[in-house]
């Protein structure tokens, strides 16, 4: 086996094997190596398992890296978020921990309307710098693949240039990153009262310049009460799956509407929060085979109690976990909080979050086939943690355990 890079020395490693969501009970069935060894061929794994069977290489002498006995997982896929916003709402914040809801501020006109207009102020340059740094402490807490959201513009340019500017990222740091044009975020000022309108003109103005320069993998909508309800969202999602786009819905957050059963229906990849989805819409995305995100931190900084991850395994759902980083409702990056939340309140087993975090991620992205599991063919994201065991992922609250990842094969981020 021809190698450049081999890990040695991993106390243990901690992976779920597959090339699609893992679902139900598979999600907590995890491949557990002790004294294990991976083999690297550029950015490629191609061997992982036991160090004492190891192949032999044949070629030039690969370079050899000592794990020091410490813990390796694969890199986190943060599969939701929102990442290239203009501005700050710490205001917010403190009127939402003093007890006024997230929906009064949003329809007071605050919310998301203060971020797009620090958004619409901001240039490409502007969004790059704001956006690069976010980038460079999601890579060392392990994010090595990141979908991120549109929808702090809400007109043409500004939908455009969030997009541009993450295409532009992508090339330019070692985290992928995967785009979702998501333009029904909100109800512009500009169509206050008529989110009909507004859908006609995402449909008619900005979804086809979005394909025709392949600026997004995705589409997303804000589907809520007083927001977007079913039918605008069902308009929009079958006019962006007609044009090739993967959906994903932020679904029954807030207010149960179906959201989740739209998802089932229309065959999305994808749907995330769900804090107040049905049972039968429930059952509907399991049969459908769409994934459920869910998104703890949210519901943490919300003050709203969490979607429930236990139920959804339990039906034989696929479940991720993301962070949802945003301005709003989640400032927060923290995949070590979001792993914490869903053993602590959420019932999940650490290995069940292990699998939302990586594979399951993944999935959530339509890229489960080459990612999200440390398995020979799979892309070579690998994290070694400051810890004997995959278990303090959780354990240690809210702390980054992570300490050098490996993205395509080269090492990009090492603790000091
Ligand atoms: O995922 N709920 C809608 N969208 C985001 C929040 C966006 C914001 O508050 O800026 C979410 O929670
Ligand atoms: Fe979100």
């Amino acid at each position: 086996m021809k190698a450049t890079l081999v890990i040695r020395n991993i106390g243990e490693l901690a992976t779920p094997i597959g090339h699609s969501a893992r679902h139900g009970a598979e999600m907590n069935s995890v491949r557990l190596v002790a004294d294990a060894a991976i083999v690297v061929d550029v950015e490629t794994i191609v061997w992982a398992g036991p160090a004492t069977e190891m192949p032999g290489i044949v070629g030039p002498v690969p370079e050899i890296m000592d794990a020091g006995g410490r813990a390796v997982i694969p890199g986190f896929i943060d599969s939701h978020t929102h990442f290239v916003f203009g501005g700050y709402r710490d205001e917010e914040f403190f009127w939402r921990a003093s007890g006024v809801p997230y929906m009064e501020i949003h329809s007071r006109g605050g919310g998301i309307a203060n971020t797009v207009s620090a958004t619409r102020a901001a240039n490409l340059d502007e969004l790059f710098a704001i956006a690069t740094p976010r980038l460079e402490r999601m890579l060392e807490l392990g994010v090595t693949t990141v979908e991120g959201k549109s929808g702090y513009g809400l007109d043409l340019e500004t939908e455009l240039r969030q997009l541009e500017a993450m295409r532009i990222l992508d090339t330019r740091q070692p985290v992928d990153i995967v785009p979702t044009y998501m333009g029904p975020h909100s109800i512009p000022q500009e169509y206050k009262g008529n989110p009909s309108g507004y859908i006609d003109f995402v449909i008619n103005e900005v979804l086809p310049r979005v394909q025709e320069k392949q600026l997004a993998r995705f589409c997303d909508i804000f589907c809520e009460r007083g927001v977007f309800e079913l039918e605008d969202s069902r308009r929009f999602l079958k006019a962006a799956k007609a044009a090739g786009f993967g959906l994903k819905l932020h679904a029954d957050e807030i207010v149960r509407i179906g959201g989740a059963g739209l998802a089932a229906e229309l065959g999305a990849t994808s749907a995330d929060h769900l804090l107040k989805a049905s049972a039968d819409d429930l059952e509907a995305m399991s049969a459908a085979g769409v994934v459920a995100t869910c998104l703890p931190i949210t519901a943490f900084s919300l003050k709203e109690p969490y979607a429930d991850a236990r139920a959804m395994i339990d039906r034989g759902l696929a479940v991720a976990l993301a962070s949802d980083f945003n301005p709003g409702s989640c400032y927060s990056q923290s995949i070590p909080l979001a792993a914490a939340l869903g053993a602590l309140y959420m019932h999940m087993s650490i290995e069940e979050i292990l699998t939302a975090l990586t594979l399951n991620g993944a999935a959530a992205l339509g890229l489960a086939r080459d990612r999200g599991s440390i398995e020979p063919g799979k892309l070579a994201d690998i994290l070694i943690l400051d810890a004997p065991s995959y278990r303090h992922l959780a354990y240690n609250v809210g702390m980054n355990v992570v300490h050098t990842v490996l993205k395509r094969g080269k090492i990009v981020s090492v603790r000091s």
